[in-house]
């Protein structure tokens, strides 16, 4: 390759701006251009390409959300979309695109490379739902976001001797709310993995109190459920619990990265570029054990990543 493009795409996430620098800075080194697409495939089909050089991502490593901004594209995902994509790319001479974001935007990639170009994807997202890596760009973040919320949300519930549910955001994935479950000392954890009743959990937290507990923390994944629903069934079960719901929403996805998601975005920024140089094309770039690594993207996007089942036991057995 010779000339390549960075674009984000889908859902932003904290430290989507470190690997883009990553991608920018490492490419430079090693004597290739680059440029940036805004806006995600949006951009691409929009014709919306720039240069970029060492300083167009200066000062961006510590910021949230994504400098390139991001877009969800309908056109993109349909034959006619992808050959417009691929031709505008021919047209401007880049012959290689690293695609940063989830799942969707894998596809993207994937079918870019299927008419000719060049591809690799990092896995920039808060979810943490992509196979063949242990983490993405922004899911340490995320989780520290949560767990700081329920933080502040232990001071009043024990003040008022409460149930706090927490509904959190990971689409099918209940790892935002596993992590946080577990740092936060959560009594309950909602996850599409894993069946739950809620007769039991409403038992439960009635016998938490009994006990001498001065209040419990359910976490709700958005994937098994919504935390006023769980609320009502608490309320209607034991009348006396008064549970009180926060969503935190897109709050999940701002702030500052942590420096976990910052160095997970450089390696892995600087990995996709060195892996487009010696010539692969069409691999979703991961973490395994703490070790660099690629597979194809059509085995990650057709692989349901594992849920940590030993990790949702502990999280549970300690907070009893
Ligand atoms: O994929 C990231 C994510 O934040 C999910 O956790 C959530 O379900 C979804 O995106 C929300 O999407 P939007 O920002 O389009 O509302």
């Amino acid at each position: 390759v010779q000339k390549i493009a960075v674009l984000t795409s889908g859902g932003d996430s904290q430290g989507m701006n470190a690997a883009v620098r990553a991608v920018v800075r490492s490419a430079l080194y090693y004597g290739l251009e680059v440029c940036g697409i805004q806006r995600g495939y949006q951009g691409l089909l929009n014709e919306d390409i720039f240069p970029m050089d060492l300083r167009s991502v200066g000062d961006i490593i510590q910021r949230g959300g994504t400098v390139l901004q991001s877009a969800r594209c309908k056109e993109f995902m349909t034959l006619e979309g992808q050959q417009k994509g691929a031709d505008i790319l021919r047209k401007h001479g880049i012959d290689g695109v690293i695609v940063i974001g989830g799942d969707g935007s894998y596809q993207g990639a994937n079918k870019l490379s299927k008419l000719g170009i060049k591809t690799m994807g990092l896995p920039g997202t808060i979810d943490n739902d992509i196979s063949f890596t242990d983490y993405t760009i922004g899911f340490d973040t995320s989780v520290g976001v949560v767990v700081d919320a329920i933080n502040k949300l232990r001071d009043t519930m024990s003040s008022h001797e409460r149930v706090s549910i927490v509904e959190v955001m990971g689409r099918h994935c209940g790892d935002i709310a596993l992590h946080a479950g577990l740092a936060s000392g959560a009594e309950s954890i909602l996850v599409p993995e894993v069946p739950f009743d809620l007769k039991e959990i409403a038992d439960r937290m009635h016998n938490n109190f009994a006990c001498g507990k001065r209040h419990s923390i359910i976490i709700v994944a958005e994937g098994a459920g919504r935390g006023e629903d769980v609320a009502e069934q608490l309320h209607l079960q034991y009348p006396n619990l008064e549970p009180r719901v926060t969503v935190l929403g897109h709050i999940q996805r701002g702030g500052t990265p942590t420096p976990r998601d910052r160095n997970l975005a450089s390696r892995l920024g600087d990995y996709a570029v060195r892996m487009l140089i010696a010539g692969e094309s069409d691999k979703a770039c991961g973490i395994i054990k703490g070790e660099l690594s690629m597979t194809d993207i059509d085995q990650v996007v057709n692989t349901k990543k594992d849920f940590d089942h030993a990790t949702y036991e502990l999280a549970l057995r300690l907070s009893q």
